[in-house]
């Protein structure tokens, strides 16, 4: 038995910026190859899928998020709301409860009722991209044209808001997102309660006006959910919305620009995915296992815990590794190219990619972000001829959401 912190372990920074693309992999293969544990600058990381599922599982830690905010000082105003009631930094019965009520209203069978939306909004980028039809070549950023208004626009569907909002809510989603960001919450923190407080009012309203006249939406479905006589309570809605709205949009933005950058790069696959668009369901999981926008997530452990015969101690920080716990397969999950292959026909199944995290806090979207992806990926394979990189993508950081700040690409109509 050792303590953590007595072990020969090594170092791997999260946050250093020339952690993007192939070096990002490079790097990573490199730490895997070293063990299952390593040091980081808050604590340490975890690489392999059964060390990354029992630090996600365990009733010994919890997402750090209350932590944050002791560390910058929040501990009043709109920010610090936001936080107590974030459905992630909730954890026991409160939390239990919270799921048994919303998850219904997000499950696969529920979520089916936004995919004609979803296709219309595709189809509307689709023509603004491509001036409204004509043959040739079309060049785009990617991430401007499709990648960002897409999943903003499902996000105003899915919480019965006008779609002329859709660019408000990227905007206060984007905002919203930067408090898991250590150098974003250190100098740009006005502009965060900015966005909280705007976004409270909003959604406020929008709950207010559904309790009037409920509709067919997800606000609806979270006012009349009811377990055991149990119901939600205003404040509890309007913060279940605020975590939808920020938990879905960067995430499924970032997410699909990936898929369709991985795509590029792999012309094979993609011509693959064209002839057959029944593909897109196995080359959304694919993109999902390979290249994870939630790389990392944190835990902070709120009793001692010994694993694989070492102890850490209470107040540790543990990184998990979703990205090398995705790379950890089974031999029936490898594939011929084995788990370093980017490959939408290697047949692994989705039950077990960390994407979408594990345990009691796995993703509460992750019906809606596949669906979203899936028609996201099945409409472009059907519309987008010969897709090819137009120059480098450029990458965002990995510590947080891993997104793509642009990607520009060719393809014909
Ligand atoms: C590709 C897209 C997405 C990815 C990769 C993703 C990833 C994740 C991960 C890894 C977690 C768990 C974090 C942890 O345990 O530390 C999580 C939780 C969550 N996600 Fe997502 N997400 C995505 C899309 C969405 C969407 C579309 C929504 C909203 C409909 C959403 C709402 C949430 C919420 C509310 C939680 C907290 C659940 C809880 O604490 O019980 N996510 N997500």
């Amino acid at each position: 038995m050792a303590l953590v912190s007595e072990l020969e372990l090594p170092a791997f920074d999260p946050t250093d910026p020339s952690l993007r693309g192939d070096r990002f992999h490079e790097v990573m293969r490199e730490l895997g190859s070293q063990g299952w544990l390593a040091k980081d600058p808050f604590g340490y990381v975890v690489l392999d899928r059964e060390s990354a599922e029992f630090f996600l599982r365990t009733r010994s830690a919890i997402f750090p998020g209350m932590k944050i905010a002791e560390i910058f000082g929040v501990s009043e105003g709109p920010l610090y709301e936001e936080m107590k009631w974030n459905i992630l930094h909730i954890n026991g019965p409160d939390h239990t409860r919270l799921r048994s009520l919303v998850n219904p209203a997000l499950s696969p069978r529920a979520v089916e009722r936004y995919r004609p939306a979803m296709k219309e909004f595709l189809q509307r980028l689709f023509t603004q991209a491509t001036g409204g039809g004509g043959d040739g070549t079309v060049r785009c950023e990617f991430v401007e044209a499709f990648a960002k208004p897409y999943p903003s626009m499902v996000i105003a569907d899915v919480m019965g808001a006008p779609l002329e909002d859709a660019p408000r809510l990227h905007h206060w989603s984007n905002w919203i997102q930067r408090q898991f960001d250590a150098g974003s919450m250190a100098s740009e923190r006005e502009g965060i309660e900015q966005a909280v407080e705007e976004f409270y009012e909003y959604a406020g309203a929008l709950v207010r006006a559904r309790r009037e006249s409920p509709g067919d939406d997800l606000i609806s479905k979270l006012i009349a959910a009811e377990e055991e006589g149990d119901r939600l309570s205003d404040v509890e809605c309007i913060n279940l919305v605020f975590n939808v709205l920020v938990g879905g949009v960067d995430t499924s933005q970032s997410q699909l620009a990936h898929a369709i950058r991985l795509l590029a790069e792999h012309p094979e696959q993609w011509a693959l995915l064209t002839e057959d668009t029944e593909l897109a369901e196995a080359a959304v999981e694919e993109a999902l296992r390979f290249e994870p926008i939630t790389p990392f997530t944190a835990r902070i452990l709120v009793e001692d815990v010994t694993f694989r015969d070492v102890i850490f101690p209470e107040g540790t920080i543990v990184l998990v590794s979703a990205f090398s716990g995705n790379r950890d397969l089974t031999e029936d999950e490898r594939g011929p190219g084995g788990p370093e292959r980017f490959d939408i026909t290697a047949g692994r199944g989705r039950a077990r990619a960390l994407t979408f995290g594990a345990g009691v806090h796995y993703c509460l979207g992750a019906n809606l972000a596949r669906l979203e992806l899936q028609e996201g990926l099945g409409f472009l394979a059907e519309h987008l001829k010969g897709l090819e990189l137009d120059g480098e993508p450029v990458y965002e950081s990995v510590s947080g959401i891993y997104g793509l700040a642009e990607l520009p690409i060719k393809f014909s109509v």
